[in-house]
Parts: structure tokens; C-alpha cells; sequence
């Protein structure tokens, strides 16, 4: 099915996070001199869009979907998803995840985000009317741009560079 356009600023984010994933299969076995490099890029994408994006879905997307019964398996399936996931992030970000590890996170999160491309928006779009798919596009876009500018906030280091 069409990807709604209020789901289009997620699913875009899904084809960043998923292009990543592809590359560090075909990277895959990843050997020792490579590993802190991948380990960097993921970290560099989780800052960047895939922490928003979780917040985004746990804020926003997850609780829409959970009106509807029937998803609300799938939806405590892809929390505890973003649970693991997020344990695995925090060691990229401390540069202690393994190899092997970094592959099976990787697809792991390639399969967490086929899981909501292919279920939960697919069933998102049928279930809810224009004006209800309307509401929340307008609520993850806040949601999306309120967590890009708390990231993107001056520290004291920046805002005295800014006042020289
Ligand atoms: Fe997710
Ligand atoms: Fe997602």
C-alpha cells in the first residue's frame, strides 16, 4: 500500500536507519580494525535521527495505535524491540559492542522496522479515518521537530564561540 504522507516523515527516516543496516551486512564479518568506525556511525545516526525517531513513535505513534485492540500486541512487540535496541546503541556509544553483535543488531533493526512499515503502518492506514491520520502526522512532526531542536540546543562551549 501508498505510504500515507503523514507516515512519509517516519518511513523516510526508515530508509536512513535501513540503508546503514544494509551496508554493515555486506560489511559483515566485520573485522576488528573496522569495528570502532561502524560502531561511530551508528552512534552518529542514532543522535542524529534515530533517537528522535524512537521518542517519536513512543510518544506519539505508539499510543495512537494502541486505541485500536488488535495492535496492541504488535505494539508491546516493538517497545520491547526499541528496549533491546537501545541497550545495543548505548554499547556502539561506548564502543563495547562486538562484531557479531553489531550484525545482529543491525538486523535486528532492520526486522523492528519492516515490522512497523509492513504491519503496524499497513494496518495504521486502514484502521484510522483521513482526519484521525491527519491529527497524527501534525502530532509526530511537533513530536519530531520539538526533540531536533532540544538536540540541537547551544551548550555554554557553543554559545561562547557564538559570542566572540
Ligand atoms: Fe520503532
Ligand atoms: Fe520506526
Amino acid at each position: 500500500m501508498l505510504r500515507d504522507k503523514n507516515l512519509v516523515p517516519l518511513s523516510r527516516q526508515h530508509q536512513h536507519a535501513l540503508a546503514l543496516c544494509v551496508r554493515i551486512d555486506r560489511a559483515s564479518p566485520i573485522g576488528d580494525s573496522d569495528l570502532a568506525a561502524w560502531q561511530r556511525e551508528v552512534t552518529q545516526l542514532v543522535q542524529t535521527e534515530i533517537g528522535i525517531h524512537f521518542a517519536a513513535e513512543e510518544q506519539v505513534l505508539f499510543p495512537a495505535a494502541r486505541k485500536f485492540q488488535e495492535l496492541v500486541p504488535l505494539v508491546d512487540d516493538l517497545l520491547a524491540d526499541h528496549v533491546d535496541l537501545r541497550a545495543q546503541f548505548a554499547q556502539a556509544n561506548n564502543q563495547t559492542l562486538a562484531a557479531a553483535d553489531l550484525s545482529v543488531a543491525a538486523q535486528r533493526l532492520s526486522a523492528h522496522i519492516r515490522k512497523e512499515e509492513r504491519q503496524l503502518f499497513e494496518r495504521l492506514q486502514k484502521l484510522m479515518s483521513h482526519e484521525e491520520l491527519a491529527l497524527l502526522g501534525k502530532q509526530l512532526d511537533d513530536a519530531l521537530q520539538a526533540a531536533a531542536q532540544a538536540c540541537i540546543l547551544p551548550t555554554d562551549a557553543t554559545k561562547l564561540r557564538a559570542a566572540k
